[in-house]
Formats: C-alpha cells, structure tokens, sequence
C-alpha cells in the first residue's frame, strides 16, 4: 500500500549512539529537500506521547553532523509499552498532522515503530546503538566510533599493565552481544575475550592462556569480557588468586556511549537518513534500513524483527590463535 506523505516526525529511542545526530541531520535535509514538513519529537516515544515536538528546518540540523549524543535527546518509556500507549501515540501522530515516523535506535525503538506500523502510522527505522546487534544489518549507527573509543582506552590501559606488569581485564559494554568486546579485543590483541554468546570455562579459556603465555616469557595480560558475559571486578578477583598475577578491572562504561562520530559512523548515519526519506517521499513505510553485504537496502519490518543474528565464531577462533 502507497501512503500519501506529506510530514514526517523524527526520534531518537533506547540508548544513545555516536552519529545519531548525523542521522536526524540527513533526515531532515533530504525531508526539506524533497518537499516534505519535519517535526524532530524529542525524547522518543515518551516525548510523542506528551507532543513533546517542533517543527525542523534546514538550520535545525546545522553543527550536529560531528557531535556524539543526539540532539533530539533519548528516552524508555513503560506507558509506550502498552497497547493503549500505542494508540495514544498513533492519535498524538494524527492530531499533529504527523503521516510517518522515522524512529532511529536498535530492536527495542524497532519493536515500537513496529506497533505504530500496525495501528495505521507507518514508519521506518534506523538502526542506531553501539552494539551492532540489529538482525538485518551488518552495521548500526554508533558501533564504529564505540569500538575505536574503546580501543583507544585499552591501548592505553596497556602501558600501565606492560609498565606494572600486571593484568588488565577491561569490562565493555554489551548487556546481550558481544561484537563490540569480540571486535574490540582483536583489534586491542586480547589474550581472552568473554562474550555472552559463547560460553566460558575461566580455567581453560583464561588462567591456562595466561600460564602457558607467561611461561613463553609474556608479562602482562589483557583480558576483555562483555558486560553480559562477566563482570571485570570478579574476573580479576579469580584471576588473582589463581595465579598470583597483579590484576586490576576496569569497567569502560558510559565513555563508550559518547564522543565525536568517525567518519564511517557520519557516512552510514548520512546514508540510512537519506534513504528512509526516500522509502517515504515513495509512500513506503513499515521497513527497516540495513546495510547488507556493503549495501544501504531494506526490509519490511515485521520479517526484519524475526531475524536473529549470530557471531561470527571464525573471528573468535582466529582471536584466540593469534593472541597467544
Ligand atoms: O546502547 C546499548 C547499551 O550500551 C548496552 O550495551 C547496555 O547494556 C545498555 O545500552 C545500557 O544502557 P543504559 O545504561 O542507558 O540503560
């Protein structure tokens, strides 16, 4: 079914990602661009339920392309959870003239814009949070630049264990998936790497590792787990007293949530913007943009929600071959 679209509304939803404001930027531009009204909802959905929105224009989006956060600030809310939340929205969407919605963030923000979808407001999505775990897509705005932020720390955390001779066992983020410590240890070189999608033994996969690499001369030890695998604090613990190796636990946390977009975040979010536009200015809703074997495509968003996705082990076997 063809819609006719003449506004559209934009938000931001879930936890926050590094080139989001690219995202709404290209939004909105190609929006104007094609003749189209923007109205930027703040605060997700909790924001369109109290018609917390403004009209956009082509100097909203000035200055935003290379800042982390999102201007149109983030928000949880329980009440959208609820089938009457849904429909509140829907009608907020009607009253305020609103056609379509472009919802940037990852399943959550996806499985609202889905209801919405379904209660007669189409929308597309953007996939938006650092964690790259959105089924459809290879890549997910915010992703790039968290895992160059938290190489970057652990390079430096390196120093300190090479200089203290210790242990270093790094906490990233990632509550249920596990690309980002995966991705981030090899390119920090990581004895061992701890993610939620694979189980662990902490005697074969990391106090043997480090007895047999100390005993080849290695000195200090980086150690990544994924916030849902372990936690840093307790690995550490059982590290030291199993070996006696000085180690220390550090918890990255929200750092890697923030900071200017790399380029590869600024040119993906640009993109996906743009062709979520399109999909609209076209009268298509109810899809989901994806990058897919290097490609900006999309899907329809209710098989793109029943995708799962699943880690590449190759990428583990080889981590764990070559950090020895
Ligand atoms: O943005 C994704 C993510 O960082 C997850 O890895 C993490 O589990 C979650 O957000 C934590 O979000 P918050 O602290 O904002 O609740």
């Amino acid at each position: 079914m063809a819609y006719d679209i003449k506004t559209i509304g934009v938000l931001t939803s879930g936890g926050d990602a590094p080139g989001m404001n690219a995202a709404i930027r290209s939004v909105v531009r190609s929006a104007i661009y094609k003749g189209l009204r923007v109205v930027g909802i703040r605060r997700g959905y909790a924001g369109l339920l109290n018609g917390d929105m403004s009209e956009m224009n082509l100097r909203s989006v000035s200055e935003i392309i290379h800042r982390g956060g999102t201007v149109l600030y983030t928000a949880r809310s329980d009440e959208f959870n609820t089938k009457a939340g849904v429909e509140k929205a829907a009608e907020v969407c009607r009253d305020r003239g609103i056609d379509a919605l472009v919802t940037i963030g990852g399943d959550g923000t996806f499985r609202g814009a889905r209801d919405l979808c379904r209660a007669g407001i189409p929308c597309i999505g953007i996939p938006g949070t650092i964690d790259n775990d959105v089924a459809c897509s290879e890549y997910t705005i915010g992703y790039d630049t968290a895992m160059n932020t938290a190489m970057e720390s652990i390079d430096r955390l390196r120093d300190t264990a090479q200089s203290h001779e210790r242990c270093s066992v790094v906490e990233v983020m990632g509550r249920n998936a596990g690309y980002l410590a995966l991705n981030t240890g090899i390119a920090c070189g990581a004895l061992s790497i701890l993610i939620p999608e694979i189980p662990y033994d902490i005697d074969r996969d990391i106090i043997d590792r480090m007895l047999f690499t100390q005993r080849t001369g290695k000195k200090h030890f980086i150690i990544i787990v994924a916030e849902g695998a372990a936690s840093a604090t307790d690995i550490a613990k059982q590290i030291e007293e199993k070996t006696g190796i000085d180690s220390r636990a550090t918890i990255l946390g929200h750092v890697q949530r923030g900071g200017r977009p790399t380029t590869e975040d600024r040119i993906m979010a640009s993109f996906m913007g743009y062709k979520a536009v399109e999909l609209l200015g076209n009268g298509i809703g109810n899809r989901i943009i994806a990058k897919k074997h290097g490609q900006v495509m999309d899907f329809d968003i209710e098989e793109a929600l029943s995708m799962h996705k699943t880690i590449d082990k190759s990428y583990f076997a080889m981590s764990s071959a070559i950090s020895l």
